[in-house]
């Protein structure tokens, strides 16, 4: 988060997130009438006097120091994503996985208090259930939909909130309205991993939350090839992070800063294909004999999908079906696909299929990813931007294969 008045800067609520993908945030940083943001691979930076020095680190004047802090690439990805979140700041990460673990350290002391449901992200419920209460931070994981159990647990007083919606891999939806006035209430700080939505399809500032951050390595950067973590949000809690960040040194790579930004410039594009791609697709699996359920928050049977159509303008890429024969069919189905990787990875614009147990929930056992309600036999299958007619082809002659 460098400097510290880009907040003042001319906002661009006037325009469209399409408009904005592609503007937004560069202008600082283009050198020499270039158009594009340079790669800026320089440790420090250098000045020609002590006092120009000296009101750098000090805040006085924009600049950089040092590239663990700040670096003018990773300022303009920065920026871009502060103004497609709505936000007042933000700051970036080597990983998503830095960027809930920085914010959770950083805003969490021993004694405090933490509302959260079961149904994060595999390695963020490592941190619920492992590092936190090692530290003497007290987690309550409750049931991901049970709204009022939520909210009791967290009138019961909670430092900080945290919310995933959707959630991986079984895409329940969250109700971020309604817990983040819960959060306000009981004086907590209220957090939600944006990732599977994207600010093109959600804005959870604007719904009431402090703080959103992403696993940029998924619809972010869109292309599997690059990882990192953005966190947006109120000024002060952003800064707070920054701070722990660059002394503990999770820093994003300019280079991947530079891919990210690149990216994000067909976000929109992006995300409204896979959009309307996943949503075809789960209303076809639905109508298959050898799917037993389908999870996707666009569908009329899913049992949150009047709070989606509330607080999301599209349902995002990702969904997630069940088989008939469990693990034995997923292990069957899987290789027969011919236009999807086999991969732990989602949000990329070719389609990436795979189970829990290799993928979101790697570090967990069956029997806790049964407690957490993920049947080993459902597959995660995030859509890419392919025509959607050729995925349901794909996936009838590997369904017909199962016999
Ligand atoms: C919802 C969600 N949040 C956070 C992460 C962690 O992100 P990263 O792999 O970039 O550390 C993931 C990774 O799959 C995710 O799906």
């Amino acid at each position: 988060m460098p400097e510290d008045d880009r907040n003042e800067q001319a906002e661009t609520g006037a325009l469209a997130p399409e408009t904005l993908t592609v503007w937004a945030g560069e202008d600082d940083s283009l050198v020499q009438g270039a158009t594009q943001v340079p790669i800026v691979y320089s440790a420090a930076y250098a000045y020609p006097d002590v006092d120009t020095w000296l009101d750098v680190a000090l805040g006085r004047t924009p600049g950089h120091i040092y590239s663990r802090n700040t670096n003018p690439t990773v300022a303009a990805l920065e920026e871009k994503v502060r103004v497609l979140e709505g936000a007042a700041a933000a700051t970036s990460f080597a990983t998503g996985m830095a960027a809930i673990s920085n914010t959770l350290f950083a805003l969490l002391s021993p004694g405090d208090r933490v509302v959260s449901v079961k149904d994060t992200y595999g390695g963020t419920n490592q941190l619920f259930t492992g590092f936190l209460p090692r530290i003497g931070v007290e987690v309550e994981l409750c049931d991901t939909t049970d709204h009022a159990r939520i909210e009791e647990t967290i009138a019961a007083g909670c430092a900080l909130v945290y919310l995933e919606t959707p959630t991986n891999p079984t895409l329940k939806v969250m109700d971020i309205a309604r817990l983040a006035k819960a959060g306000h209430a009981a004086g907590a700080v209220v957090v939600a991993d944006n990732t599977f939505a994207t600010p093109i399809n959600q804005h959870p500032l604007a719904l009431g939350a402090d703080l959103v951050l992403h696993s940029a390595t998924k619809f972010l950067g869109g292309h599997a090839d690059v990882l990192g973590g953005v966190l947006c949000g109120e000024r002060d809690l952003v800064a707070k992070v920054f701070h722990y960040r660059e002394i503990t040194g999770a820093a994003l790579d300019p280079m991947a800063a530079y891919l990210l930004i690149r990216s994000l410039k067909t976000l929109a594009l992006r995300v409204q294909r896979q959009n309307e791609n996943a949503l075809r697709i789960a209303r076809w699996l639905e109508s298959q004999p050898a799917v037993t359920t389908v999870n996707y928050p666009g569908l009329e049977s899913h049992p949150q999908h009047d709070i989606a159509r509330r607080q999301m303008s599209g349902y995002g890429g990702v969904l997630s079906f069940g088989l008939e024969g469990g693990l034995e069919s997923v292990k069957a189905l899987l290789p027969r696909l011919r236009l999807a990787r086999r991969a732990a990875n989602l949000g990329a614009v070719e389609t990436v299929a795979g189970p829990p147990a290799t993928t979101s929930h790697v570090e967990c056992t069956p029997e806790e990813r049964a407690a957490m309600g993920i049947p080993e036999g459902l597959i995660r299958y995030s859509v890419g931007i392919e025509d959607a007619g050729d995925l349901i082809a794909d996936l009838t002659q590997a369904l017909a294969a199962l016999g």
